[in-house]
């Protein structure tokens, strides 16, 4: 969505209704819709007591909105769910450095890989023979399974066969690919594999196992690339933003918290906007494994000495589906993106990914991350420590961080004097 002349500079000084007004307006939002938003139980017990099992309550998450991204020449408000503080600031200050070309993404079609596991196989060669000679009536077998998709342009689109040789002995794996088009798709995937089994147990005379997606999305990925020019963010943050990168390729450990780093901004879209963070971080680790574990996302200078920044990865993620419709917050939060497709949602996680990953390299690699996260952390210290009211948060949060003392006890006496004042 495009959001003409509305400007966000100074979002997070606002209160939290002069937010929500903001985005409101900016996004077109109904009062209801509002409502729902600054009622953080927006979630119905009645529905939640649907969604899973034996359900006692709902955990509720801060949703804020990261600002400043332009995506492919349009502004994108960002809704994040997450508890930890500095994420939602550092991808807006990256994103606002990345300005005024913003960030550039696209994404694969949807589609996803669904496994046929069979195994006690007598002939191998006769089975993967067989499967190959009636690929046309396999396909056609499979497609009757997603015909009622079909009007949302899903479908099966190919399958391949691999022989795996394991302690147990041979086994074929059948990987089929279908269109799922704006759903996360697996569901859909699991249910068509079942349907096929059958065809598959018949031409390969084995016994079936497993039928399920695969989380490792490699035909559904998402890339997004920026350009961080020098003279805005200093040549001592590109150095030193290259410098980290060199660290995560060389090493594993860091390479685990680099890798975290972006996750923190993809994984917060991810449940703002109802999607199974869970699969979205399988995908994304066991890329980075692939070949061996490296770090998501690429720098490098260009030839005017700016940062080039780019990130590749899966990104299975719905803008339909059971998930997505039943929370009313999700939905809100597709609005407020204006994201008209799970490529488009895609695309913005990944710049997202992108812009929390820089932002932290580029303050670790020079004055360190704990002064400003400590600074914003010392807010959830003051309300461990009792503090009710917004200034009586603001207060204690202040003079704790002055001090640099962090600690519950004394956050306690210094709420004490506050209140005594
Ligand atoms: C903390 O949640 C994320 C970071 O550790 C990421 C990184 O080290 O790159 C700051």
């Amino acid at each position: 969505m495009l959001y003409t002349m509305v400007d966000f500079s100074g979002f997070y000084k606002l209160s939290v209704d002069e937010r929500l007004a903001r985005i409101k307006e900016a996004a077109g939002l109904s009062e209801e819709e509002a409502k729902m938003l600054s009622d953080s139980g927006a979630l119905k017990l009645a529905v939640a007591d649907k969604q899973v099992e034996n359900v006692i309550g709902a955990v509720h998450l801060p949703l804020g909105i990261a600002t400043n991204f332009v995506i492919n020449g349009k502004s994108v408000l960002v809704p994040m769910a997450l508890e930890e503080p500095s994420v939602i600031a550092a991808a807006s200050k990256a994103a606002k450095q990345a300005l005024p070309g913003g960030f550039k993404a696209e994404a694969d079609e949807s589609i996803m890989i669904g496994q046929i596991q069979v195994t006690g196989i007598d002939d191998l060669s006769k089975a993967t023979h067989n499967l190959t000679l009636n690929r046309k009536e396999i396909l056609h077998a499979a497609s009757i399974y997603m015909k009622q998709h079909e009007r949302f342009g899903c479908g099966v689109r190919d399958f391949e066969t691999r022989v795996l040789d394991t302690a147990r002995g041979a086994m074929i794996v059948v990987d089929f690919h279908f269109a799922v088009g704006d759903a996360q798709g697996a569901n859909m995937v699991n249910t068509a594999l079942e349907g096929i089994a059958p065809t598959i147990a018949h031409l390969t005379e084995g016994t079936i196992r497993l039928r399920i997606v695969s989380n490792l999305a490699t035909k559904r990925r998402a890339r997004a690339s920026t350009v961080w020019k020098k003279d805005l963010v200093g040549e001592g943050v590109i150095e030193g933003v290259l410098d980290a990168h060199e660290f995560a390729k060389a090493d594993v450990y860091r390479c685990a918290t680099h890798n975290k780093g972006i996750m923190n901004g993809i994984d917060a879209v991810a449940l703002a906007t109802g999607n199974d963070w869970r699969s979205v971080e399988a995908g994304a680790h066991v890329y980075a494994a692939l070949g061996s574990y490296h770090p998501l996302t690429n720098y490098y200078k260009n030839e005017n000495g700016d940062l080039v920044g780019t990130i590749e990865l899966p990104l299975a993620v719905a803008t339909v589906g059971p998930a997505v419709n039943s929370s009313p917050t999700a939905r809100i939060a597709l609005k407020i993106m204006g994201v008209k497709s799970s490529r488009e949602l895609a695309m913005a996680m990944a710049c997202v990914g992108l812009a929390n990953n820089f932002a932290a390299l580029a303050a670790l690699s020079t004055e360190g991350i704990q002064k400003g996260h400590m600074r914003l952390h010392a807010r959830n210290i003051a309300l461990y420590a009792g503090a009710e009211t917004p200034e009586e948060v603001d207060k204690v949060a202040g003079i704790i961080a002055d001090e640099k003392n962090f600690d519950v006890a004394h956050a306690k006496e210094v709420l004490k004097e506050v209140r005594r004042k």
